[in-house]
């Protein structure tokens, strides 16, 4: 089971007619998606956005920061910048016997050497956008899958804000918008930290859920493994969605468990299997965070309790409000900051924790949060978020943005 692939062009239309102010949202100032990792957003990107975008006759850079996470961001949103020019460049044989002098001299500038990552000096990212938007004469969207990794680093950052000035300048010339912006993320709170604070370059702007794949999608799979299997060994359409469910939307979880129960054969039994496959699947997980949640000191769980908690109001580990709450939480009397950082650090040693370049903390895992506030929710502290709120809705149709 590997070649099901399924699309959804009306989305991608609607996006696309968002990015140029068409839509009912308009997103002429970027658009930034986050869903949890493996629920489909890179195949949505490469395999409906893009096609749309060029039957519109865009051009796109596509640059996923998670591709190579040594790599520098900024290096590698310039490489892509290059090598889309590079597709491009035969045009300026052209333009030149066309006599259109100035462009060439503009052009002139960027010397295209692979043999070097990032840009010549004299070249900022807005130069080197402008450039492809001229040489190919059509609007550029640029798309950053796994934007938040951008945020690690000062460079990293300086990258962003680049982009949103060249969006600045390119697009202050002109009606319709002729550089256009989509960035995703894994971890809706690390993407967040793009938008939500001053210094952040695109403060302002919002983050949306990507839509999920949703029943339309489980009823197309169930269909084609249908397809594959004797007509008295089929999986029931309402089996495959509430499998895909518990499993957070995920294709590639759906396919194997539901591979391994065809396998298994049983017939009669198929929608039960895949039931508890499903189950077993999401214990396991819950399993997992368990242990690691269990084997932190009471400190360390305090504030990963506090952080779940404030998540969505903005956490300071070190506010008055929030060392209260540690002390109430490990029945303290006394706590300094120092021992508060020492737990945050070996937070972030375990992956459990994340540290944005400029202070900020966020989970590393979204599902740390649900399982958190689902199993162990209940507690002395006051509940300001509800389970719900982290759980991804995985809809009967996939919604639009
Ligand atoms: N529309 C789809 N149809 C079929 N399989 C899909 C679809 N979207 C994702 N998948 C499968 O799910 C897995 C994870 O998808 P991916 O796009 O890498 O997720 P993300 O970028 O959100 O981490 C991939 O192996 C892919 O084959
Ligand atoms: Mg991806």
């Amino acid at each position: 089971m590997s070649q099901f692939s399924f699309h959804r062009p009306e989305l991608a239309r609607s996006i696309c007619d968002s990015l140029q102010g068409k839509g009912i949202t308009d997103a002429r100032s970027g658009l930034f998606l986050a869903a949890p990792r493996r629920v489909g957003k890179t195949t949505f990107l490469r395999e409906d956005i893009i096609p749309e975008a060029t039957s519109r006759g865009w051009v796109t850079v596509y640059v996923d920061l998670w591709e190579n996470k040594k790599a520098a961001p900024e290096l590698l949103l310039a490489d892509a910048i290059k090598s889309e020019i590079a597709r491009h460049e035969g045009v300026i044989t052209r333009l030149a016997r066309a006599s259109r002098l100035d462009k060439i001299s503009v052009m002139g500038t960027l010397s295209l050497d692979f043999s070097r990552p990032g840009l010549p000096e004299n070249v900022t990212l807005a130069n080197a956008l402008e450039i492809l938007r001229t040489l190919a004469r059509a609007p550029v969207l640029v798309i950053v899958d796994e934007a938040q990794h951008a945020l690690s680093s000062s460079d990293g950052i300086n990258a962003m804000f680049a982009l949103k000035s060249a969006r600045d300048q390119i697009n202050a010339s002109s009606e319709a918008p002729d550089l256009m912006l989509v960035m995703t993320g894994s971890n809706r709170d690390k993407l967040a930290h793009l938008v939500i604070n001053k210094a952040q370059p695109f403060y302002g702007s919002s983050v949306s859920p990507f839509p999920l794949l949703g029943r339309p999608f489980t009823d197309a799979f169930a269909a084609w493994a249908n397809n594959g299997l004797s007509p008295d060994n089929q999986f029931q359409p309402d089996a495959v969605f509430e499998a895909f469910k518990l499993v957070g939307g995920r294709p590639q979880m759906l396919r194997d468990i539901m591979g391994s129960v065809a396998l298994s054969g049983e017939a009669s039994n198929l929608s039960a299997l895949l039931r508890q496959g499903a189950q077993e699947w999401q214990d396991r997980v819950w399993g997992e965070f368990e242990n690691e949640f269990d084997a932190l000191s009471p400190l360390q769980q305090a504030i990963l309790e506090v952080l779940i908690r404030k998540k969505k109001t903005g956490f300071s580990p070190f506010s008055e409000e929030s060392m209260a709450a540690y002390k109430a939480l490990i029945k303290g009397e006394t706590l300094s900051p120092a021992s508060v950082q020492t737990a945050l650090d070996s937070l972030r040693e375990r992956n459990l924790v994340w540290r944005e370049a400029r202070g900020a903390y966020a989970l590393e895992d979204d599902g740390l949060a649900e399982w958190f506030l689902t199993t162990r929710g209940k507690t002395a502290m006051d509940d300001e978020q509800s389970p719900q709120a982290t759980t991804p809705a995985i809809s009967e149709t996939s919604n639009l943005p």
